[in-house]
C-alpha cells in the first residue's frame, strides 16, 4: 500500500471522536495491514513509575488485559533518543525493554518509539511479518513516517483526559468549599436568631425559601447557592439590637423602631468587611426591608432600584414572618399568608418573585394531594419540598391557581397603566 493511501486511512481513525482504546485499536490495524505484520501492540508511556502500558493489541493467541513493561532510565533514554523504528531481536531487546514485564519482549521484532516534540509518548511494537519476511529499511521508514501521527493522537487524548480530570477535581473542590460555606453559614444563621424564641429558625427558613424561589425563577445553581447564603445572613445586623425589643408586646416606640430598623445598616457595615464569594450579600443585608413603592427602609429605594436577590429575600423574609408568631400578633395560616403576600405584589413586593413563590407552593400542594405517578421523572420523585417541614401545607392547588391568576391580572394591569 502506498504511504499516501495509508495516511488517508489513518487520518480518520486518529481524528475520530472516539475513546483512546478505539483510536489505538484502529491505528494499530491500519499500520499492521500496511506493513503486513501478523501481530502488534500499541503502548502508552507512563512517567511515574516509568513504564509502557498497552492500549491495543492484535494477533496474539494470549495477551494480558494491560501488558506492561517497567522501564529503567536507560530504556527511557534509548526510547527517547533512538532515531526511529528499530529491528529488535532476543539480544537487542534489553536496549529498549526490561524483562520484568507481564509479557515477553521476544514476541516482537520491531519497536517504534512514539514521540511528540522529542517527548516520549509511547511505543509501537510489532511481531513477525507475514510469511516471515524481514523488516527492511523501507518498511522501517514507512513505520517511522506513520509514528508521529499516532504519537500525536495519543498525546492529544492524554491531554484531554488530564484536562477532564483537572476539571472534575476543581468541581469537587468547589463543591466541598460550598458545602463548608453552607454548614458554616447555617450555624451562623442559627446564632443570629437566638435573641428571641419567636425568631428562632427564621434565618435558616428565609435561606430555604430564598433558594426555593430562586430555583423557581430558573437561575443557575451558583445563584441558588448565593440566595441561600443571603437568606441565612440577611438579619446579621440583629446582633447589635437590644434583645428586649424582640419580646416587647405591642408596637415599638419611634426610637425603638429606629434601633430595630438600623439592623440593616449595621448588618451592611459588618458584611462589607468580609470578602464573600457572593457579591450580592451586602446589598441584600442592607436593602431587604425596602419596598417596591419606596416605603421601605433604610434608603427608601423603589423596585427598579434594587437587584433581584434583594427582591427574593424580601419576599422570603416577609413570607416566613407571616407564618411565625410575634409578640404583638399570632401567625397566619399558609392560605392567609399566601393571599396576603399575593396582595402585596406588585405595590410592595416584586410580582415576579411572589409568582415564583406561589409556583413552589403549588408544587408542594400538588405533591400532597397526589402520590407520585408511575411515569414521574426521578427529579419529580426526589424533589425537595419548598415549605419548612414544620409548616402544614393546608392549601389547595385551585386556591393557589386563583391567587396566581389574580396576581397576573394585577401585574398586567399595572404594566398597562404605567405604559
Ligand atoms: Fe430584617
Amino acid at each position: 500500500m502506498l504511504p499516501s493511501q495509508v495516511l488517508a486511512e489513518l487520518g480518520p481513525v486518529l481524528t475520530g471522536e472516539r475513546d483512546l482504546a478505539h483510536t489505538a485499536k484502529g491505528a494499530l490495524e491500519v499500520v499492521m495491514a500496511a506493513i503486513r505484520a501478523s501481530s502488534g501492540a500499541l503502548f502508552r508511556f507512563q512517567e511515574k513509575p516509568a513504564m509502557l502500558a498497552s492500549i491495543a493489541a492484535q494477533g496474539f493467541v494470549v495477551f494480558p488485559q494491560t501488558a506492561v513493561f517497567p522501564l529503567l532510565p536507560k530504556h527511557v533514554h534509548a526510547l527517547t533518543n533512538t532515531p526511529g523504528p528499530q529491528r529488535i531481536s532476543r539480544e537487542r531487546c534489553d536496549t529498549f525493554l526490561s524483562s520484568t514485564g507481564n509479557i515477553s519482549s521476544v514476541w516482537f521484532r520491531c519497536i517504534a518509539p512514539l514521540r511528540v516534540h522529542g517527548k516520549l509518548i509511547g511505543a509501537l511494537l510489532l511481531g513477525e511479518r507475514e510469511e516471515g519476511v524481514e523488516y527492511t529499511p523501507e518498511v522501517l521508514k514507512q513505520i517511522g513516517d506513520l509514528a508521529p501521527f499516532i504519537a500525536l493522537a495519543i498525546h492529544n487524548h492524554q491531554l484531554m483526559m488530564s484536562l477532564e480530570e483537572r476539571t472534575a477535581d476543581n468541581l469537587k473542590l468547589i463543591a466541598s468549599v460550598r458545602s463548608f460555606w453552607d454548614e458554616a453559614l447555617a450555624a451562623f444563621a442559627a446564632t443570629i436568631d437566638v435573641k428571641s424564641v419567636q425568631m428562632q429558625g427564621h434565618s435558616l427558613r428565609v435561606g430555604r425559601y430564598a433558594a426555593g424561589i430562586a430555583e423557581s425563577l430558573g437561575v443557575t445553581a451558583a445563584e441558588v447557592h448565593e440566595m441561600r447564603a443571603a437568606g441565612y445572613l440577611h438579619n446579621i445586623g440583629m446582633v447589635t439590637v437590644d434583645k428586649h425589643l424582640f419580646s416587647k408586646p405591642g408596637a415599638l416606640e419611634p426610637g425603638e423602631f429606629l434601633e430595630m430598623a438600623d439592623h440593616t445598616v449595621q448588618g451592611h457595615r459588618i458584611v462589607s468587611t468580609v470578602q464573600f464569594p457572593w457579591p450580592k450579600i451586602p446589598e441584600v443585608v442592607r436593602s431587604h426591608h425596602e419596598r417596591a413603592d419606596g416605603s421601605g427602609y433604610p434608603d427608601h429605594l423603589h423596585n427598579d432600584e434594587v437587584s433581584m436577590p434583594v427582591k427574593i429575600v424580601a419576599v422570603a423574609d416577609t413570607f416566613d414572618a407571616m407564618l411565625s408568631d410575634r409578640p404583638y400578633r399570632k401567625k397566619l395560616t399558609l392560605g392567609e399568608a399566601a393571599a396576603q403576600l399575593s396582595w402585596l405584589a406588585p405595590s410592595k413586593l416584586d410580582g415576579e418573585v411572589v409568582h415564583a413563590l406561589l409556583v413552589q407552593l403549588r408544587r408542594d400542594a400538588g405533591s400532597r394531594v397526589s402520590p407520585p405517578r408511575p411515569w414521574s421523572t426521578t427529579q419529580d420523585k426526589t424533589r425537595k419540598m419548598f415549605l419548612d417541614p414544620a409548616v402544614a401545607c393546608n392549601i389547595s392547588p385551585p386556591d393557589i391557581d386563583h391567587m396566581v391568576s389574580e396576581l397576573n391580572r394585577r401585574i398586567t394591569r399595572g404594566r398597562v397603566t404605567l405604559s
